[in-house]
């Protein structure tokens, strides 16, 4: 029997730039679990930040998921292309592969919410 994860606060939505991304850290068990969070106007979408292909974290800088013309998440490691609504990775070593999805919530007073995966 499995419990179901609580979910945990990230911040107002207005703390995530519109047509940008942000990283966050959730708690998870007794370790720190790194996601992605990508904000299309009130349109959110959470990846875990871990490349298909080698499992490394996406950006080199903090907050800095996005190619220049912030069309795609970008893997800084190799440059792999991840679509921002599904996570799909259309160009790079891991083409066909995907981030797995966090989900999120938008509360309707702005508040950002996630689910941390449960362990597996
Ligand atoms: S680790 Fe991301 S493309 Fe190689």
């Amino acid at each position: 029997m499995s419990t179901s994860p609580a979910p945990q606060f990230l911040c107002q939505l207005d703390d995530i730039p519109d047509g940008g991304a942000r990283g966050f850290a959730l708690s998870q068990s007794e370790r720190s679990l790194d996601i992605i969070v990508v904000r299309q106007g009130r349109t959110l979408a959470g990846y875990i930040n871990s490349c298909p292909h080698l499992g490394t974290p996406l950006e080199i800088f903090p907050d800095r998921f996005l190619t220049r013309d912030g069309r795609h998440l970008l893997c800084h490691t190799h440059g792999a292309l991840f679509t921002l609504d599904a996570g799909d990775c259309i160009a790079g070593p891991c083409k066909g592969d995907r981030l797995p999805p966090v989900p999120l919530e938008l509360r309707d007073d702005g508040q950002v919410l996630a689910w941390p995966p449960s362990d597996s």
